[in-house]
């Protein structure tokens, strides 16, 4: 299948449960979700480019229901992958659930970048500094900034009912990266893989909640 075959998948499913694809001309986006393989890091918009054995592809979706948005991506990997891209994304998806762990009352935004780092650096791997998570909720994009890379400046710390995403990005490579003149699409400047998670939370009195969860029936047991 090609990535607008993601795209016409997800906006179909969209409207028929009443929710908007939120990314659907947001700041000029030109489709309803982010489909973004191998050395894209974020933001690639679904085209005519097909999925090939060994691709890795994520697909990040936000959906506008009653109100509110909520924020979420996975990578998927095409059939059978090179032993290092599987290496990538499981240890994202790691980072991001080692993320979600210590979300709770009272740790500061800027902690969330030193738990994912130490995790990515010690497989060797790098951290995406361009991008970071965000608050989330009438607005698709809001306070507070969440970076993270280590050793960040990030303002503020964890209240209850704060909602906001974490969405690592790993790089197999550099960390740096490159925007493509359709000024949407984020790619590693040495054109090595990147992969992604991403899940919105909001803070509980206890802990934290975890908004974009899988539903019963709709779980796909993945590398846990
Ligand atoms: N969903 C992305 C994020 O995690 C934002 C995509 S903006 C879009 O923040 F316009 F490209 F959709
Ligand atoms: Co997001
Ligand atoms: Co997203």
């Amino acid at each position: 299948m090609s990535t607008d075959d993601i795209d016409a998948l997800v906006h179909a499913q969209c409207v028929l449960l009443g929710a908007y694809p939120s990314p659907l001309r947001y700041k000029r986006f030109p489709k309803s979700c982010c489909t973004s393989l191998n050395e894209v890091i974020c933001h690639g918009i679904p085209d005519s480019t097909v999925l090939c054995e060994g691709d890795i592809v994520n697909v990040d979706i936000t959906v506008y229901y009653r109100g509110h948005h909520a924020d979420l991506n996975e990578t998927w990997l095409i059939g059978e992958v090179d032993v290092n891209s599987k290496l990538l994304v499981e240890t994202t998806y790691q980072c991001l659930q080692e993320a979600i762990k210590i979300v709770k009352p009272g740790t500061m935004y800027r902690e969330v970048g030193n738990v994912i780092t130490r995790l990515a650096t010690h497989h060797g791997l790098s951290v995406v500094r361009a991008y970071c998570g965000h608050g989330i909720g009438k607005l698709f994009h809001c306070a507070p900034n969440v970076p993270h890379y280590a050793k960040n400046k990030a303002i503020g710390v964890m209240k209850p009912g704060h909602v906001f995403t974490i969405e690592p990005m790993i790089n197999l490579g550099t960390w740096k990266d490159v925007l493509w003149p359709d000024e949407w699409t984020s790619v590693t400047a040495d054109g090595k893989r990147s992969a992604q998670f991403e899940h919105t939370l909001l803070v509980t009195e206890s802990g934290c909640e975890v908004l974009t969860q899988r539903t019963q029936g709709t779980y796909v047991d993945r590398f846990v």
